[in-house]
């Protein structure tokens, strides 16, 4: 009866996981030194190489299941960065997406694994590709201060959209159904469609600096291209105003509130979570088993402080 309520809790404690996105993750990382690369090794094999793959080539067990296909890491192509276009990513630029999660996709915030271990991991990611070992990460693009948003800005924004053919890819009103939006494919050869804009929340993060950050740098390996060159930073602010102003509407959500790819992600990291503790690492606490952390570090992490 006790083993009973005590897996019940532990699968509650899951499940309240995958609500953090919103209120979640939200701060500048501090790097840690001397991250144990044996440690990001274990963190990987336990929690991600069911979608990555064991040799981090996306090719995981369960990837012929997901829409969006889960990141090759050996072509060093990251999505979520704050360098510039075609460059490798910042360690916090993988940091953050393991702790926030990519939005609307089966990748959810990893926030069941320590700080610890998420810089493990981060640092395990890398070697997946040689990028790493002979490419130098470039300086990370300036994020201007936001100007306060005006119709004006919103308005130039909208000129911007309607005359540099955005309406392409992402459809005359942000939909995400341009002429060429059933066409597209990312670098892998994978299908990729364009975000519908007028859905709330975007992949990349839920604030104006993370969309801001996307229109600068791009998405590597995908048809989203720079716009740090031709854009002035005024211009950008302007096309993100514009974005914010059209994305009044939530994600139509099912169950627990998540989209299907969510529910996917969530049965695949329950699935792991049940291996972790049948594997003899015990059901919960600090150090091993289902959850890998205390409760109060984890709720500190969820409220984002
Ligand atoms: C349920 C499947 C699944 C699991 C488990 C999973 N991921 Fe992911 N991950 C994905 C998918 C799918 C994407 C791609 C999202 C996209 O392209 O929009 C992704 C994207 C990422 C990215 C962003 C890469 C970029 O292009 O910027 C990182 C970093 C990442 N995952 C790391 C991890 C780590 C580390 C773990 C384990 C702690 C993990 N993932 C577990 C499915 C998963």
């Amino acid at each position: 009866m006790t083993k009973l309520l005590a897996v019940t809790s532990g699968l509650l404690l899951i499940l309240g996981l995958f609500f953090v996105y919103e209120s979640g993750y939200d701060q500048a990382p501090v790097v840690q030194a001397g991250v144990d690369i044996k440690l990001g090794e274990r963190v990987y094999l336990e929690n991600c190489a069911t979608c990555h793959g064991q040799k981090g080539d996306g090719k995981g067990p369960e990837a012929h299941r997901l829409k969006t296909k889960p990141r090759d890491f050996t072509t060093g192509n990251y999505k979520f960065r704050s360098t510039p276009s075609g460059s490798l990513p910042l360690d916090d630029d993988i940091f953050r997406s393991i702790s926030r999660g990519v939005r609307t996709t089966s990748m959810l915030a990893q926030l069941h694994l320590s700080e610890k271990e998420r810089w493990a991991v981060t640092k395990y990611l890398k070697t997946f590709s040689e990028r790493f070992k002979s490419e130098k990460s470039l300086k990370p693009i300036s994020i201007q201060t936001k100007p306060s948003f005006s119709a004006e800005l919103v308005a130039l924004g909208k000129v911007m959209y309607e005359e540099a053919g955005y309406g392409q890819c992402h459809g005359p009103r942000g939909r995400g159904d341009g002429s060429s939006a059933n066409e597209l494919k990312e670098e892998s050869g994978n299908p990729i469609v364009p975000a519908n804009l007028t859905l709330k929340p975007f992949k990349s993060g839920p604030n104006p600096e993370d969309l801001y950050r996307t229109v600068s740098t791009g998405l590597n390996g995908t048809p989203m291209p720079s716009y740090a060159d031709s854009l002035t930073a005024r211009d950008r602010w302007a096309f993100v105003s514009y974005v914010l102003s059209i994305a009044t509407r939530d994600r139509p959500r099912g169950m627990m509130g998540l989209v299907e790819e969510e529910v996917e992600g969530m049965r695949i990291d329950m699935r792991a979570a049940m291996a972790r503790m049948m594997g003899g690492r015990g059901m919960m606490g600090r150090g091993g088993g289902m959850m890998d952390r205390n409760m109060r570090d984890m709720m500190k992490d969820m409220m984002g402080r």
